[in-house]
C-alpha cells in the first residue's frame, strides 16, 4: 500500500471534498499571481467540531522537473470548539487559502485537502505561460 492509493479524486462540481484551484490559466512569466484554493464551491462541506477540513497543501510541478515544489500549507484550526461543548465556540476558520507565487516555467498546480473524517482529496490545474 502506498499513500497515493488513499488520495481520492472526483469532479469538484459533484464532490464536496475536492479542492478548487482558482487562478488564471495563463500566467505572466516571473510575475506574482494570486491563487485561491478552497472546496465545497458547488456542494458545501461541513465546518463543525466533528467534521471539517483540517488543511490544504499546494504544490507546483514545473514541466520537465523531477520534483514538485511546495508552495504552502494552510491549516484551519478553529471549528467551534469550546469549554461549553462542540460547536458552542464563537470562532470558525473557513477552508480557503489565498497566496501569490511566480514561476519561470509552465507546469501543474496540485492541491491536496484533508478532511478529518473522509481523508485525502486531490485536484490539479494546468498552468501555461503567456
Ligand atoms: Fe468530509
Amino acid at each position: 500500500m502506498s499513500i497515493q492509493d488513499k488520495i481520492q479524486h472526483a469532479d469538484w462540481q459533484e464532490e464536496k471534498h475536492v479542492p478548487v484551484i482558482d487562478c488564471p490559466d495563463e500566467l505572466e512569466k516571473d510575475q506574482f499571481t494570486c491563487v485561491t484554493v478552497t472546496l465545497g464551491k458547488a456542494v458545501a462541506h461541513p465546518n463543525t467540531t466533528e467534521h471539517h477540513i483540517r488543511w490544504i497543501g499546494v504544490y507546483f510541478e514545473p514541466d520537465g522537473d523531477k520534483f514538485v515544489h511546495d508552495l504552502g500549507s494552510f491549516e484551519f484550526n478553529a471549528h467551534g470548539e469550546s469549554t461549553k461543548g462542540a460547536n458552542e465556540g464563537p470562532v470558525y476558520t473557513h477552508h480557503e487559502a489565498s497566496f501569490s507565487f511566480k514561476t519561470s516555467s509552465a507546469g501543474t498546480l496540485t492541491a491536496v485537502a484533508y478532511c478529518n473524517i473522509h481523508g485525502l482529496w486531490e485536484s490539479s490545474k494546468r498552468i501555461e505561460l503567456k
